[in-house]
This record gives structure tokens, C-alpha cells and sequence, in this order.
């Protein structure tokens, strides 16, 4: 007969007045111990939120483990979000499915925890760091393995779609922020919350690509009412609503038709008048969507590109549907003028949409989607490692991202030191200049890119025009309109105040004066 398993939890408080739960048990002859934290978001890999009742619990639970031969000490882990003291039944689902995906892509097994979070279980291929299963993702609309820092614009997004789906009033959003903060991401993972929640969405679409924003407007209809066509039974009021996509379509001036195998509706959506067709185009797929019992969702990315006139008509159009009630919605990202530009295409914009900034992440937030992504590879972070990249990021997703990618592809094994840290900054710093700021330099023809330049040389942000001149030897500043028109057109530049500049690019200034200095203009 075998002994009964025997084992004990020994609370202790910690400096900041939470407890921790030492489980201390026997396993495979060896003495083992397994510690639980009650601090919320623990980042240990415990999950956090443990209570003494709760790691007594555990205890049996490993204990039982033991006996039945399947247990394997659990790998700490490092997890993004708090638990909920009981999780829900889709909370439970939700974590369990993010485990298995992450751990399952690098080859290791699932502990469930009783409080419902998972530990992934030692593995020999998880000791060093696997350079085949890089998880970082620095580069343009390339979703982060962890979404860190965004949980209240989920939340509001969630709440914007029920409140339309039961013909409440909302207004749609408008995000705005500088080069690589995270606007496109944010974007896409909207889309899936929309999809989960039955809606019908158009995917991320960038605008300012054709000529006319209608083909885009209309391509992006076609594609809500097909969508909305494969999950409800209701055919022939897709075919009435294509009728009018092509109606608008075809109203279009020069533009090429879509390929819709449907007969144009006459009167609706064929005045020519873009802002009279965006609104009967709108409100048709509103009244799709309403029909569905579900919403429709358009995703516009770079908004900043579109003119003042086709701005203003879709200003019209959703305000139209706001009216109505109709559960369609928006939500648009672009540079940091974009609300400006609404505002000045059509001023009730103001009221019209929520607006947001999309800034840096809070250190929290960047020392989550710092470490997030190696501990549930089994890799984490040496404290002092973690907090010189935060640091060094300025929390910038996209520097985050990069400083990630090569401190990966430099260790050799966990955690990531300091030492790593100071071994790969010079080929971050190469990397960024290559691929974020060298790329948009080469985007200014020369006259800009002394412009460019001569922004750098004044100093800190925002560069008064009148100083940026006088740094570019212009007599005045009508000598630099051009170029301050056309870098503004190419979103290198953008114009907070009256009279008044500043970069689209984060730290773009610290890189011009080390890579391309004013001085270095006067020489050729
Ligand atoms: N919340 C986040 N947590 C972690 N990484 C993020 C987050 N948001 C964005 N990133 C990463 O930052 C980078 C830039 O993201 P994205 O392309 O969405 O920025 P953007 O604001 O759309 O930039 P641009 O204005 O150049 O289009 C990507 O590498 C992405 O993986
Ligand atoms: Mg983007």
C-alpha cells in the first residue's frame, strides 16, 4: 500500500501586505515547493489572486497528481492579466485556449491551475531559447503576441457594439496617434472582438490609396453584405442592398466598376453627389445589419489621407445613421491631425465621434509586452534587463518590439541580462535606422530632408515654423511652405498649432541630429 501524499502550505506576508502561499510537498522522492501569490497579475507565472483556501486546494490537486503519476513541476511563468478570484466558465475557456496556443506552438504542456490560469510544464527543448520561435513582431500591422496596454479600449469597443446591436446611440471611433503606437493592431484586434460578437466587419482597409475614397467605400460594403449573406438566411435583401453598392459604384467618375453580378438600384445612391450616396450606401447596410439582428463594422486605417470633402461625406453619412439608430459603426485610425481634419472638413465632427489618443504604454504595459511573450516560452527577464529596455523603448511598441527580436536572437538562455541588453543595443538602434526612420527619411525628397533636419536642430518639440526657417537659411518662412506643405501630405510632419511643428515619427528628432545633422547638408 502506498503512503498517503503528505505536504503543507506555509502563508507568509510580503512587504506590500499580500500573502504568499508556500505549497511544499514530496514528489519523485525529492522534496518540492510551488509558490502561489495573492497579488493580483502576478507575474511570477502563478497568475496571482491566490487565496489560502484556494492554494490549499492546489495542494490536494497536486497531490493527487503525484499519486495518478502525471505530475510535472510547473515552469514559472510570467502572465499578462490579473485573474478573476472565480473565473467565469469563457474565462476558464479563453485562458485555457491562449495556453494552448502559446505553449502548444512551442512545444510544451499544459498544468491547469485551480484558479483558472495554466502553467506550461518543463520541457528540454524550453531550457534555452528556441531561435526558431522568435515571438516578437516589430514591423507595420504585425499583431504583438500580447496586445499590452489596450484592455480599456477593448472593454469601451465592447460596449460600443452592444449598445448599437439594441438600437442605442454611440458614437463611432476615431483613434489617433504617431508612427508605431499601435493604431493598425488595435484596429485588427477590434475586428476580432466584432466578429466574435456576430458582426459583419469590412477587415482593417487603408484609405487614401485611390483616387476616389468611394471605390473603398464600396468595395468595403460589397464585402460587409457578402459577409452578412453566408451567416444569415437573407439573399435576396443582399441583392437589393448590392443593387446599390453598384448603383454607387458605377456613379463614381472614372472609377472602374466592381464585378457584381446584380442589376444597379436606380434613385438610391446614384446622385453623383458623394455626400448624398456615402449616406443612402450607409444607411442600406445599416438596414441589412439591423435586419440580421446583428451590426456592421468598417475598420479605416491612415483616415489622415482623405480630403476635406471626402472627410465631410462621411462625417454626413454616419451622423445619418446615428440618427437612425442603426447598428452600424466606424472606427478609424490616423495621425495625430485627424481630428483636426475632421473637424475642419465638417465642425459638428467634434461631437459626432469618440475621439482617442494612442500613445506609448504605461512601464507596466511595456514591461508586459516586453516579457509576456518569452515567459510563456519559458524565457523570462532579469529585472534590471526589463526595466533598461522599458526604459531605452520609451515605451513605443514598435522599439519594444525591435529590442525584443534581437535580445531573442542573442541569448543563449534564460533569463535575459543586462549584459544582453548592452550586447544588442547597437543593432536595435542599426535596426531602427533601417527599417523605421531610414525608410520614412528616404520618403523626403532633399529639399525636405534638410527641412527634416533643420526641425531637428531647433531643440525640443513643437519647432515653431519661423525657427525651422531660419535653421534652413529660408529669408522667411514662405522660402520652406513647400516643403512644410508636402511633408505634412507625406504624414512625416504634422502641425499641432498654427505656426507650430512636430514629427510623426516618435524620437525621429534623435535620430535625425546622429544620422543626418543639419551641419551635414551645408557640406555638400
Ligand atoms: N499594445 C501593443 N503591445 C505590444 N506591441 C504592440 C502593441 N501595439 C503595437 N505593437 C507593435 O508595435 C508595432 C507597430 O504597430 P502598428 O503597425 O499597429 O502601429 P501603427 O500605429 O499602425 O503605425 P503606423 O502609423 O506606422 O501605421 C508592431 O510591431 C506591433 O506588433
Ligand atoms: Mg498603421
Amino acid at each position: 500500500m502506498s503512503r498517503p501524499a503528505t505536504g503543507s502550505v506555509l502563508t507568509t506576508k510580503l512587504r506590500d501586505g499580500s500573502r504568499k502561499f508556500r505549497l511544499r510537498f514530496a514528489a519523485g522522492g525529492e522534496r518540492q515547493d510551488l509558490i502561489l501569490h495573492e497579488r493580483p497579475g502576478c507575474e511570477c507565472g502563478c497568475g496571482g489572486g491566490w487565496t489560502e483556501t484556494a492554494a490549499r486546494t492546489e495542494l490536494g490537486n497536486v497531490q493527487a497528481r503525484i499519486r495518478a503519476g502525471v505530475y510535472q513541476r510547473p515552469q514559472p511563468l510570467a502572465l499578462p492579466e490579473p485573474p478573476a478570484e472565480v473565473p467565469t466558465f469563457h474565462e476558464y475557456a479563453s485562458s485555457w485556449l491562449a495556453a494552448k496556443r502559446d505553449w502548444h506552438a512551442a512545444g510544451a504542456r499544459i498544468l491547469p491551475l485551480s484558479n483558472g490560469r495554466f502553467a506550461s510544464l518543463e520541457s528540454d527543448r524550453h531550457r534555452g531559447v528556441n531561435k526558431r520561435d522568435n515571438p516578437y513582431t516589430p514591423g507595420a500591422g504585425r499583431k504583438p503576441p500580447n496586445l499590452a496596454g489596450r484592455d480599456r479600449d477593448l472593454e469601451n469597443f465592447q460596449s460600443l457594439t452592444e449598445r448599437l446591436a439594441v438600437g442605442r446611440y454611440e458614437r463611432s471611433l476615431i483613434y489617433s496617434g504617431l508612427r508605431g503606437v499601435g493604431k493598425t493592431v488595435l484596429l485588427m484586434e477590434l475586428d476580432v472582438l466584432a466578429t466574435e460578437a456576430g458582426w459583419a466587419t469590412t477587415d482593417v482597409q487603408e484609405v487614401g490609396s485611390q483616387p476616389d475614397f468611394r471605390v473603398t467605400f464600396a468595395r468595403m460594403a460589397a464585402r460587409l453584405l457578402r459577409e452578412m449573406s453566408r451567416r444569415h438566411r437573407i439573399k435576396e435583401r443582399v441583392e437589393r442592398a448590392l443593387g446599390v453598392v453598384k448603383a454607387f459604384s458605377v456613379a463614381v467618375p472614372g472609377a472602374v466598376s466592381l464585378k457584381l453580378d446584380v442589376d444597379a438600384a436606380s434613385g438610391v445612391a446614384d446622385s453623383g453627389d458623394p455626400d448624398q450616396d456615402l449616406t443612402d450606401l450607409v444607411r442600406e447596410i445599416g438596414e441589412v445589419a439591423q435586419s440580421t439582428g446583428s451590426g456592421a463594422l468598417f475598420l479605416i486605417d491612415e483616415m489622415h489621407n482623405l480630403d476635406a470633402g471626402s472627410l465631410a461625406a462621411i462625417c454626413i453619412a454616419f451622423q445619418a445613421v446615428s440618427r437612425a439608430g442603426l447598428p452600424v459603426a466606424m472606427v478609424a485610425a490616423g495621425l495625430p491631425d485627424l481630428r483636426v481634419r475632421l473637424m475642419s472638413a465638417k465642425p459638428y465632427a467634434d461631437r459626432l465621434f469618440q475621439y482617442h489618443e494612442l500613445g506609448r504604454l504605461t512601464a507596466a504595459a511595456a514591461r508586459t509586452a516586453l516579457i509576456t511573450p518569452a515567459a510563456t516560452r519559458g524565457v523570462n527577464y532579469a529585472e534590471d534587463a526589463a526595466r533598461q529596455v522599458v526604459r531605452e523603448s520609451a515605451g513605443y511598441p514598435y522599439f519594444l518590439q525591435e529590442y525584443g527580436l534581437e535580445l531573442w536572437n542573442h541569448a543563449e538562455s534564460s533569463p535575459i541580462t543586462s549584459g544582453d541588453v548592452d550586447a544588442v543595443r547597437e543593432i536595435v538602434s542599426d535596426s531602427l535606422a533601417r527599417s523605421f526612420f531610414g525608410t520614412r527619411f528616404q520618403l523626403a525628397t532633399d529639399a525636405e530632408q534638410r527641412f527634416l533636419a533643420a526641425m531637428a536642430s531647433c531643440g525640443d518639440p513643437p519647432y515653431r515654423t519661423s525657427a525651422v526657417a531660419r535653421a534652413y537659411g529660408a529669408r522667411d518662412q514662405r522660402g520652406v511652405s513647400p516643403q512644410r506643405e508636402s511633408l505634412i501630405a507625406k504624414g512625416l510632419v504634422w502641425s499641432p498649432r498654427r505656426g507650430q511643428l512636430d514629427f510623426t515619427v516618435p524620437l525621429f528628432a534623435e535620430y535625425l541630429r546622429d544620422n543626418h545633422p543639419i551641419a551635414s547638408f551645408d557640406e555638400t
